[in-house]
């Protein structure tokens, strides 16, 4: 795409799963080298809008660092940084929740699934897509890949742009979405709901760290249905389709090349396939993972550099936005 300032963040819920993944990381990994500048952040401000154990959070935050750089992350081509080591995300967003009203943020995906699931919903859940915007306008961003869920939360980002820019004077690109077109994960217990990490069922997900027999055993255990044949319909048949998706993603082949694999066993035997094209995935990146976290100091090494490199394109844009403002 040639020139552009990449921008994108995941909150530090540990080590990542399946979803995770296949519907963000693999696509943060292709992307990387696209743009000339990329950003990823792991937005731990974001992530304490729900309560969170300070210790968890902290091993949390380097689960997600050894994964991101165990899954291909290229610190040589990407800023990675911790978002709350870059007071400017802070700074920003609150100049820029100035320019929000109220009722623009009411109906959010965030606050709607959220606000009422675990906590009364605080300030900052109900805020939460302001600091969204001000983590990709502080780089002047100009694509941010996401998933569906956040299309909303990026509009507000595009509209906050256009707000500051006609207030104050052009300063921010409109940022572009770059929508995955991965397909979603799904529970391997409910296939009607996606897989997550929220998932009270401990069979339902596969985390990347998972060993060979965990993953050979909750394949094993995936539901399916009455039909021996593996055919490829999400709408009558989900779980046996969920099994092609994952087969064809970790494999790297196209659904219609998994069926053809499948072609001749039944869901039983397939499973086998669907767990050696996982297990052969993800062993290298759970090795990774695990020499990584033994050096903790390393990666927050790796985090403090990255930080630094942050701030230093950071505070030049919320100078520029300060003297805007008129402070
Ligand atoms: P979780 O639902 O497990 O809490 P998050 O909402 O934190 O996961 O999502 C982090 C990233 O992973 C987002 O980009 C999201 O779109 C992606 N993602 C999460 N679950 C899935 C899934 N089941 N399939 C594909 N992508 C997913
Ligand atoms: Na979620």
């Amino acid at each position: 795409p040639g020139g552009g300032r990449m921008f994108s963040g995941i909150q530090p819920t540990g080590v990542p799963h399946l979803g995770n993944y296949l519907g963000a990381l693999e696509n943060w990994v292709a992307l990387q080298i696209q743009y000339p500048l990329v950003l990823y952040s792991i937005v731990d401000m974001h992530s304490i809008t729900q309560p969170q154990d300070p210790n968890q959070l902290r091993n949390n935050i380097l689960d997600m660092a050894a994964s991101l750089l165990a899954c291909g992350i290229d610190t040589e081509r990407v800023i990675l940084f911790q978002q709350s080591q870059v007071s400017e995300h802070a700074e920003l967003s609150w100049i820029l929740g100035c320019l929000t009203s109220m009722p623009r943020l009411r109906h959010l995906p965030q606050w709607k699934m959220k606000s009422k699931v675990k906590t009364e919903g605080s300030v900052g859940l109900y805020t939460y897509p302001v600091l969204q915007a001000a983590d990709i306008l502080l780089y002047k961003s100009t694509h941010v890949p996401v998933g569906e869920d956040q299309v909303q939360h990026l509009e507000l980002a595009q509209d906050l742009a256009r707000i500051f820019n006609s207030r104050y004077g052009d300063l921010f690109p409109v940022p572009r979405t770059l929508l995955s077109s991965a397909r979603k994960v799904k529970s391997l217990r409910d296939p009607s709901a996606k897989m997550s990490k929220s998932d009270p069922q401990k069979m339902a997900t596969i985390a990347i760290t998972d060993s060979p027999d965990d993953i050979a055993l909750k394949i094993r255990r995936a539901v399916t249905d009455l039909t021996s044949e593996v055919t490829f319909d999400p709408e009558t048949r989900p779980g046996v389709s969920n099994l092609v998706t994952i087969h064809a993603a970790m494999a790297m082949i196209s659904v219609e090349e998994a069926v053809s694999q499948a072609r001749g066993l039944d869901t039983g035997a397939y499973k086998k396939l669907v767990s050696e094209a996982v297990i052969q995935r993800l062993t290298p990146i759970r090795a990774e993972i695990e020499r990584l976290r033994g050096d903790p100091a390393h990666l927050e090494g790796v985090l403090a550099q990255g930080a630094q490199r942050a701030r230093g394109l950071a505070a030049p844009v919320l100078r520029e936005v300060r003297q805007r403002v008129g402070f």
